[in-house]
């Protein structure tokens, strides 16, 4: 079991009791946040990507709770030299963790931290844990290969960007959730600004009519209780 808690944008929490997973904890200037920095509680910290919207407070949330982050070389490295622990990965890889399982996958973005300096390649990540397999897309368009993430680890959950502009918008969305096949999907990565607003009860709508999925649609703040 592993509650899965939304804390707006595109920033997940995932805790089985005993590990608390935090994705891409953008919460300091996120007028959506559902936490503050000081507050969440994390012992990993997943990063997808260096963009201020992802990167988010992972430094002084990483040093408060002491969690690890894991990032792609690039972000692992970076953080790494400011004093976290950091385990690298990249694309493809996965690492067994007392927690589980986190791999990462692709993600057709882009990836620099916000002074611009290269941040490596963008990811979604794969997270097993709980018995349950969570995949969070992150910034991404719609690609055909994700329905090997499905086939090779059959999805309690897909977390899917449906704002458009900077990511798919929720038509691609719906195709994501066909080729990726979860029982649940949640909408995220929306309605934080203005480029991207968009009506989450019409994309579950559609979900619903299109797909075999259920489409769960949290608030920031809200939670949702993955029994695999
Ligand atoms: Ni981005
Ligand atoms: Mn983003």
């Amino acid at each position: 079991m592993v509650k899965l808690t939304f804390y707006g944008h595109a920033a997940v929490g995932l805790d089985d009791g005993t590990n608390n997973v935090l994705i891409d904890p953008f919460l300091t200037g996120n007028p959506k946040a559902a936490v503050g920095a000081d507050k969440v509680g994390a012992n990993y910290v997943l990063i997808s990507h260096g963009h201020g919207d992802h990167l988010g407070d992972v430094e002084a949330i990483a040093k408060r709770t002491g969690a690890t982050i894991i990032a792609n070389f690039e972000i692992a490295t970076y953080l790494g030299n400011k004093g976290v622990s950091a385990h690298p990965l990249h694309i493809g890889g996965s690492v067994k963790l007392p927690l589980g399982k986190v791999k990462l996958t692709i993600a057709h973005h882009g990836s620099s931290f916000p002074d611009g300096s290269y941040a490596g390649n963008p990811c979604g990540f794969v997270v097993s844990m709980g018995g349950a397999n969570i995949y969070h897309a992150c910034d991404t368009g719609l690609f055909y290969d994700m329905k090997l993430f499905g086939e090779r680890d059959p999805l309690d959950v897909a977390l899917l960007p449906i704002g458009d502009n900077f990511t798919m918008g929720p038509e691609d969305a719906v195709i994501a959730t066909e080729f990726l096949n979860p029982r649940v999907v949640i909408p995220v990565h929306y309605g934080t600004f203005d480029v991207i607003q968009q009506d989450p009860h019409q994309f579950k709508a559609m979900v619903e009519s299109k797909t075999k999925a259920r489409c769960i649609v949290l608030n920031p703040g809200e939670s949702y209780t993955v029994n695999p």
